[in-house]
């Protein structure tokens, strides 16, 4: 795999001549979790002990035999004990004074808000769970969910967790094709969705984006809707194949439903991830491992306590809600806020609002989100009360040095650690990581690896790259909540992240080490773009743009976006008979965004009379970049045409 995505050398050296310094204060120092850096000699001395300690914190049926058993790359972990997800996130908590302690607190965007104990949540989920069975899903069969930001997300996929039946949620942001294609992949046979979803004081038609979905899904039998918006006249109902969420629950009555006995490697979660491919992988996460990694990490990274208030902004639909809002938290016991819609809805200052509101004390967020923020300024936080606020996280991609002072100053009063935290779908739990009350913290450096993680960088040639260098990260060892396979596709798993340097885990970022050893990373190195933090594959657009009849060819790269840290430039030639233009920028656009999902609509198209080629007729995606990077047009020798890059320089710089 080719180097593509070269970070620019001018952002490296501006990253490493970062020199503030931000150490634990002594006062969080005293109530920290861990305090003592020893933890990472005693985690490396024996990491399989280090693991099993943690796994402590887990309520198991059945204790595991061994804690790991490694044939690389296949990893099981606890293996032989026995163990339910919804048992620990929801049950044993009813066995002491939690029982009350809210779980869910819930804040919908028009302003309505929920709270579920855990004694509620735990109500729920038996019902749903009866629901689930009573309609027919089994252990083992895929159920897809496709919801908004509410709890009855959290409900369902904890009652599929309870009776062991893998879920796979799909981002409320997908178009139909997204849905289908996901669904088709993974062969669910039972769906749910709702009527509808508030984003800036709209409703989205989930259910009718799910009908368009369903029309090419002829596994799924049965569909559940949650009625959210109160379109309960409005949304037709499929006979046959439609039921409402209230009202399957409402027949389940008080029924309880055991939570299976699973085997601590049986399937969790499929979650869907962009690639180099067109086609999105479906990583399976298991039960066991996932549940240690994702609840020892949120304890520590986060420094959790009993009486936090805990708010992850992301949405369940991506893999930081599955771990950071609903299983790690859960499992835990914590109290997590659930946020609904947007942050400048009704005003600018609704995250703050709701910080207030409930006295957040831990919020975990994107870069992306933070640097919005910047640009809206410090008095929309300013005019709310935000000294709950004690820990402060990011996640999603590289944050910018300015912004992480502006989000520990602004947002954190100075006083607040801000944990910046890489990790990926496939990793599952966060494995680079400061641990606030030990490390000294660098503004734009994830610091070190996690106890017991064990990270290098390489060079192409698979060397480790002395500190002070940059290279391809790689894990070396595995690690709990990492995903066992791609579903239905084990060689695409091998060769995506385990060939390029066999041994070890191939993450696709790009990373450098200072001479301290602290990490920093550097973005994907791979065809695959970080937008507002989503993960989006060049090649899934192409092959959107091209499924339109007006085009001929497509190539898309990531272009530097000051707030959505990349942005997506789109190449396209027309078939004859088509003009380019405002109007046809418009409906490409529109057409990408029913295809996947506005989140991959292209800021820029570009006409283009032919794409820059080798002779061997390979798109030169590289060249494409130099221009948007405004860089001296490397090697053009081996292009077919050399004479038409003058053409798409002058549209590029035409468009700044
Ligand atoms: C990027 C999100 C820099 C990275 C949890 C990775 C980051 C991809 C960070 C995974 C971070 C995530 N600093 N980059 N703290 N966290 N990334 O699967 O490029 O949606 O490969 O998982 O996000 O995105 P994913």
């Amino acid at each position: 795999m080719a180097t593509t995505n070269e970070p620019a050398a001018g952002m490296l050296s501006a990253l490493l001549q970062e020199d503030r310094r931000y150490p634990p204060s002594d006062e969080f120092k005293a109530q920290a979790n861990w305090s003592d850096p020893a933890i990472y000699e005693r985690a490396e001395a024996d990491p399989e002990a280090f693991w099993a300690e943690q796994a402590r914190a887990i309520d198991w049926f059945k204790p595991w035999d061994r804690v790991l058993d490694w044939n690389p790359p296949k990893a099981r972990w606890f293996v032989g004990a026995e163990v339910n997800a919804s048992y620990n996130c929801v049950d044993r908590h009813l066995q002491s004074w939690r029982r009350n302690k809210a779980a869910i607190i819930f804040e919908g965007e028009p302003g309505d808000s929920r709270v579920l104990t855990y004694r509620d949540l735990y109500r729920e989920v038996n019902r749903c769970a009866a629901a689930l069975k009573r309609l027919g899903v089994k252990k083992g069969d895929r159920v897809a969910i496709y919801l908004g930001m509410v709890p009855e997300l959290a409900i369902a996929m904890l009652a599929c967790a309870r009776i062991g039946a893998p879920h796979t949620v799909i981002f409320a942001g997908f178009s139909a094709d997204s849905i289908s294609d996901r669904v088709n992949d993974c062969g669910a046979t039972f769906a749910i969705t709702a009527d509808g979803g508030w984003r800036r004081g709209n409703k989205i038609p989930l259910k009718d984006t799910m009908d368009r979905a369903m029309e090419s899904c002829p596994t799924v039998k049965t569909v559940l809707v949650v009625n959210r918006t109160d379109d309960a006249r409005q949304v037709p109902m499929n006979e046959g194949r439609d039921v409402w969420w209230h009202r399957a629950l409402a027949d389940s009555g008080a029924e309880q439903v055991e939570p299976e006995r699973l085997d601590a490697e049986h399937p969790l979660y499929i979650l869907y991830t962009s690639g180099t491919t067109g086609k999105p992988k479906g990583m399976l996460h298991t039960t066991g491992g996932y549940l240690v990694g994702t609840a020892c990490t949120h304890k520590y990274v986060f420094d959790l306590k009993e009486e936090d208030v805990y708010w992850c902004t992301a949405d369940v639909g991506w893999v930081t809600g599955h771990s950071y809002i609903v299983y790690g938290p859960l499992a835990n016991g914590s109290t997590c806020l659930m946020y609904e819609g947007s942050p400048d809805y009704p005003d600018k200052d609704r995250f703050w609002d709701i910080v207030e509101k409930y006295a957040v004390s831990i919020l975990y967020t994107a870069p992306t989100a933070i640097r919005t923020f910047m640009r809206w300024g410090k008095d929309f936080p300013a005019k709310h009360d935000l000294s709950s606020l004690r820990v402060l996280g990011t996640v999603g991609e590289p944050i910018n040095p300015e912004a992480w002072v502006w989000y520990r100053e602004v947002i954190g009063g100075d006083r607040c650690p801000v944990v910046d935290t890489w990790w990926m779908t496939e990793t599952g739990q966060i494995l680079i990581t400061p641990l606030p009350g030990i490390t000294v913290l660098k503004p734009g450096s994830a610091t070190f690896p996690f106890p017991a993680v064990k990270a290098d960088v390489l060079d192409e040639s698979g060397n480790s790259v002395p500190l002070g260098s940059g290279g391809y990260l790689v894990l070396q060892r595995p690690w709990p909540a990492m995903a066992r396979t791609i579903w239905g596709d084990e060689e695409r798993y091998r060769t995506q992240y385990w060939s390029r340097f066999p041994g070890n885990y191939f993450a696709g970022d790009g990373a450098k080490r200072d001479e301290a050893g602290y990490y920093w990373l550097l973005g994907r190195v791979d065809d695959v773009l970080n937008v507002a933090g989503h993960r989006i594959g060049t090649m899934e657009v192409e092959s959107a743009l091209v499924s339109h009849p007006a085009v001929a060819e497509a190539a898309v790269i990531g272009i530097s976006h000051e707030i959505k840290g990349q942005g997506i430039a789109a190449f396209a030639t027309l078939r004859g008979g088509y003009e380019g233009g405002a109007t046809m920028v418009e409906t490409l656009r529109d057409h990408v965004g029913d295809k996947i999902g506005a989140i991959a609509k292209p800021d820029k198209i570009f006409f283009t009379a032919e794409l820059p080629k080798t002779r061997s007729a390979k798109i030169m995606r590289r060249l494409l970049r130099d221009i948007a990077e405004g860089k001296v047009l490397g090697d053009t020798t081996t292009l077919a045409d050399p004479t038409i890059l003058a053409s798409i320089k002058q549209q590029y710089e035409e468009s700044e």
